[in-house]
């Protein structure tokens, strides 16, 4: 390929058209199968998505529901979660971890990250537990485990449960256990996005737990049972039998494009390195004028299935303007971090107060790492990055 030709590829941060060309056929026989049957509402297409993604995921109990959000509504909902309960997170994940916990009256108390992997650090989560304490949520952000070792001995010590919020890692693994098996509950999120993304929004209770499991069923449909009849006061939390389909052709392929998100990964981390801009994790601590790109860390033990690949530079807001000028896709997840949302001014947090969390919306960045990108396309956004850096000098 002329040099011309290389510097005009566009490489867009996701590109799903690929995926869904591959499997065409089945999707559509899958989606022409609901359509045929004209049964749109839970029933066996999303019984047999649940059994799938249970045995995938090794929990005995899978709960289809409407989104990630809604798995942890309805998990926290069957905890009996709320007012006067405190719930244990971090500040630097998605809005729908936290807006459940609030949404329930219950109390997010944060936790800062360990900066290198963006998850909760669990050195500092003992300091935060009260009397009111009853639960740890960490998240598994990008697609990499929290360090669930020292989370489980602190639960047991305290008395506490586990949620995982396992939206964006499903298939991730901690040693030999896997995102979403390790807590008393884990949700999913099938959002278009993720791993294993649906044709819409889509989510999943897992758990080991047979009776939490039959009051998730419950919640996600009104609290009824039998029919009309309700003994506790649920939501319409349910999934799509045309979601289950499509999700239930997908699934086989998973660890396939989990292999092709961790090879992205390496190649690029061969590619930076070659390139002279990645720098080590530790000088972050050290040097916020540094020059360069700081790579994802692969805490050992962890399986990263990389759902993002977010490295940090000082100079993000220049670099994601340059990368954008250069049809290179790049996103910001997350530009401010929980604590300082205006929405949650009243847990009277401020500024300074998790200072790794708010490094990170500073100075992170996402680059384009799904399955789907061509070896040109890679070699593509290391080269913009490096010629970023030779025109700051
Ligand atoms: C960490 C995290 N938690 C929760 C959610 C909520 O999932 P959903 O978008 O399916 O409601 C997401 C997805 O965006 C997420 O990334």
């Amino acid at each position: 390929m002329a040099a011309s030709e290389k510097s005009a590829l566009s490489v867009p941060l996701l590109d799903l058209k690929p995926q869904y060309a591959a499997l065409a056929d089945a999707i559509n026989a899958a989606i022409q199968s609901v359509v045929s049957e004209q049964g749109f509402i839970l029933g066996p297409k999303v019984e047999a998505f649940e059994s799938a993604v249970a045995s995938y995921c090794g929990v005995s109990e899978a709960i289809g529901v409407s989104s990630g959000t809604d798995a942890l509504m309805v998990a926290m909902m069957a905890m009996g979660i709320g007012s006067g309960d405190e719930v244990i997170t971090t500040p630097y994940t998605f809005f729908g971890t936290v807006g459940t916990i609030t949404r329930l009256d219950a109390k997010p108390v944060f936790v800062d990250i360990d900066p290198l992997t963006f998850n909760i650090d669990a050195t500092r989560i003992a300091d935060a537990i009260t009397p009111r304490t009853r639960v740890l949520a960490p998240v598994h952000l990008f697609g990499q485990c929290a360090d669930m070792t020292p989370i489980r001995q602190l639960a047991r010590d305290h008395h506490l449960e586990i949620i995982e919020d396992a939206a964006q890692a499903i298939g991730a693994r901690y040693g030999e256990q896997l995102a979403g098996a390790m807590g008393h509950v884990g949700c999913l999120s099938f959002f278009p996005t993720k791993n294993l993304g649906g044709f819409g929004d889509g989510g999943m209770v897992l758990t080991d737990d047979r009776v939490l499991a039959q009051t998730c069923r419950c919640l996600r449909n009104h609290g009824m049972e039998p029919k009309y009849f309700h003994s506790r006061i649920g939501g319409n939390f349910r999934l799509d039998a045309l979601q289950a389909a499509v999700l239930q052709v997908k699934l086989p392929h998973l660890d396939r494009w989990q292999d092709g998100r961790r090879a992205n990964a390496a190649h690029y981390r061969r590619l930076f390195e070659q390139a002279g801009i990645s720098r080590k994790p530790e000088i972050l601590a050290q040097d916020e004028g540094m020059d360069g790109i700081i790579l994802p860390t692969e805490a050992p033990d962890c399986h990263h299935v990389f759902n993002q690949f977010v490295i940090y530079t000082p100079k993000r807001d220049a670099l994601l303007k340059w990368l954008r000028e250069h049809n290179v896709g790049c996103e910001i997840y997350y530009p401010l971090a929980l604590h300082m949302q205006e929405c949650f001014r009243s847990l009277g947090y401020r500024e300074g107060d998790f200072p790794h969390s708010e490094r990170a919306a500073r100075m992170s960045l996402a680059l384009p790492i799904f399955p789907d990108l061509s070896q040109l396309q890679l070699e593509r956004v290391v080269s913009v990055i490096a010629d970023f850096f030779k025109q700051q000098q």
